[in-house]
């Protein structure tokens, strides 16, 4: 999704906006530009498509400048093309604006300033502010910010600059993540902390409802009245490295292969074998209001959803709460029965998707007391909810989520284990939990050792048009997250489907070109998922199985077969997605596609 970079300080700013744009081409986007202070207003360069395409602009046509912003557009108002790139300017050329986010009363504010004679050259919402600030504007950038922006309605990340007050720029946020990067004698300003990291370690998050000046040897956080806000400096210290490929051709496969580390690191000292029990720091629950519980909400959006899935099976097999699952968009905009006796669970790998916050924020209101499984540090998610288990699986840059959705399936197996050896869980079975738990990242680097019989499917199914994924009980989530991969990144159309539930429909779509998924460990419902396989198999469709022995019932009836290692039902999903992860790479990758950077799809959804 959208990026905003900012420099101010002593440099000539151009290489560093590009170097901060190219660390966040992660997020997705389809056009970029920057712009920067000159002699005389405010000069831009902007290129639809990838940051190359601006390079190769700027290489031809050199801007140069001391202060600067850049940015990363993915469409929302008006398609991706050079007129809608963002920097965004006003009718003088003196003032340049980068947004993230989307004003939504634009068409009012627009109207408006036509009527009052400006002159619009885009399709964008962000150009309206352009023009607000140049209404607004008799001298102080800040000044004329804040005024525009007590007009709008919407939300935004926005840094500005203008040649009429110049050495500085204003930024401010209001549902749209911004940060501040503090240097010796220079400034940054970004919407992700990969931007500026190579740069700058300390850096300063600015929360809804604040600005911020920056000079390049100072900075100010203020609210919209112009009161002073006092920050603290946070130290980032995720690694430069540890955002590159590491030696792997894509971030995803990368982000795959590092499974046995960031399941280990979602577990590290919060897991007490012996007790059966987990130590979780961050719930902010007290022990009665644990055992008050009665409801359970979680909610989340994609790859996030389906891990919730999985949360719900374990904490209503395990615990006994009722737990409901909903899409973050669609809880937003109903009436939900949630109060004070009810939990709100929101998992996000960013901690910035927009219904995901929104659905927080609604369970809020009504009174429930929220509880955060974000991956991203300091993320919007992270800091407005009530309590939280960090993921801590490391930044994930592919588009697709991969390492995320495992740690998410840890971090619901400890709040699993918290919450049910409170209630009805004794230590016995909770050892065997915690003691199957530890023996994961083996098994998952065990799993990837066997990559290659994955990637020799991959190439027996690149240029399948469809595909089905059957799964049932914890594997039915699997299913469709595997789906879900597939889809994504290589557009093959993939479904994922209850297996015993493919008879009321997609049983239709069976014959000899259907390649068929099923996720069928030896657990508790194995007997009957055979008898689904065999179902496939009397129609013709080609049967690949993922399970976790020898068994004499399937002979005769599958095509491929991908083996795991054998755990308890409730951890298989954490095994059974690895190869699912693996077979849509590879599918992907022989396809000749961008596999970190999927069409159409960003990596963290700020826009509703
Ligand atoms: C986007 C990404 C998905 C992700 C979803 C939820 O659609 O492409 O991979 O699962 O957002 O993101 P979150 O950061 O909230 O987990």
């Amino acid at each position: 999704m959208c990026g905003i970079v900012g420099y101010v300080g002593p440099r000539i700013a151009t290489p560093m906006l590009i170097e901060g744009l190219k660390r966040m081409e992660y997020r997705g986007y389809d056009s970029a530009g920057v712009a920067l202070l000159g002699d005389d207003g405010v000069d831009l360069r902007r290129a639809k498509g990838k940051i190359a395409a601006l390079e190769s602009t700027v290489a031809t046509r050199p801007i140069e400048g001391t202060t600067g912003i850049g940015h990363t557009r993915w469409a929302t108002h008006g398609a991706p093309s050079e007129k809608n790139a963002h920097p965004q300017r006003d009718c003088t050329g003196t003032i340049a604006v980068v947004h993230n986010g989307i004003i939504e009363n634009y068409t009012v504010l627009r109207k408006r300033l036509i009527e009052a004679g400006h002159v619009f050259k885009s399709d964008t919402d962000t150009e309206v502010l352009a023009h607000l600030i140049e209404a607004a504007f008799k001298g102080n950038l800040e000044e004329a910010v804040t005024e525009a922006l007590n007009l709008v309605e919407g939300t935004y990340g926005i840094a500005v600059i203008s040649s009429q007050d110049p050495d500085k720029i204003v930024a401010a946020r209001k549902g749209s993540p911004l940060l501040i990067g503090l240097g010796d004698g220079e400034n940054y300003v970004a919407s992700d902390v990969a931007a500026i990291l190579q740069h700058t370690r300390q850096v300063v998050y600015l929360d809804d409802g604040e600005m911020a000046v920056l000079t390049p040897t100072t900075y100010r956080v203020f609210d919209l009245e112009a009161n002073d806000v006092p920050k603290n400096v946070n130290r980032i210290d995720w690694d430069l490295e540890q955002i590159e490929k590491g030696g792997f051709e894509h971030f995803m496969l990368k982000e795959i292969f590092e499974q046995p580390q960031t399941i280990e690191n979602t577990m590290r000292g919060r897991l007490v074998t012996e007790e059966g029990f987990s130590k979780l720091g961050g719930l902010n629950l007290t022990k009665q209001e644990m055992l008050d519980l009665e409801h359970i909400i979680i909610t989340a959006c994609g790859t996030s959803w389906h891990s919730a899935l999985i949360g719900k099976l374990m904490i209503e097999d395990l615990a006994r709460i009722r737990v409901d699952v909903e899409y973050a968009s669609e809880f937003r905009y109903r009436n939900p029965i949630v109060d004070d006796k009810s939990l709100c669970v929101v998992i996000s790998q960013s901690g910035e998707t927009a219904d995901t916050l929104a659905a927080m924020r609604e369970a809020k209101r009504r009174g429930a007391k929220t509880l955060g499984l974000v991956n991203v540090v300091g993320s919007t998610i992270a800091r407005e909810d009530d309590g939280g288990i960090y993921l801590h699986a490391g930044p994930e840059i592919g588009v697709a989520s991969t390492k995320a959705f495992t740690s998410q399936v840890i971090a619901l197996t400890l709040l699993t284990l918290k919450l049910a050896r409170l209630r009805a869980l004794s230590v016995e079975k909770g050892r065997a939990i915690a003691q199957a738990m530890e023996a994961l990242p083996a098994q998952v680097q065990q799993i990837l050792e066997n990559a290659a019989a994955v990637e020799a499917i991959a190439d027996r199914f690149r240029d399948a048009t469809n595909f089905l994924y059957l799964g049932r009980g914890y594997n039915f989530p699997v299913a469709l997250e595997g789906a879900l991969k597939l889809k994504e990144i290589s557009y093959i159309h993939a479904e994922g489907y209850p297996a015993a539930e493919m008879k009321h429909g997609p049983i239709a779509l069976i014959d000899e070109n259907m390649p068929v998924v099923f996720i069928a460990p030896h657990d508790s419902v194995f007997e009957k998922v055979v008898s689904n396989i065999s179902e496939v198999k009397a129609r013709g469709g080609r049967v690949i199985v993922i399970t976790s022995r020898e068994e004499p019932s399937l002979a005769g009836k599958i095509d491929f077969e991908i083996r795991i290692p054998e755990t308890i039902d409730m951890l298989y999903p954490v095994l059974a997605v690895v190869p699912l992860q693996l077979l849509a790479y590879y599918i992907a990758a022989k396809r000749g596609l961008n596999v970190d950077q999927p069409r159409n799809l960003a990596k963290s959804v700020t826009v509703e």
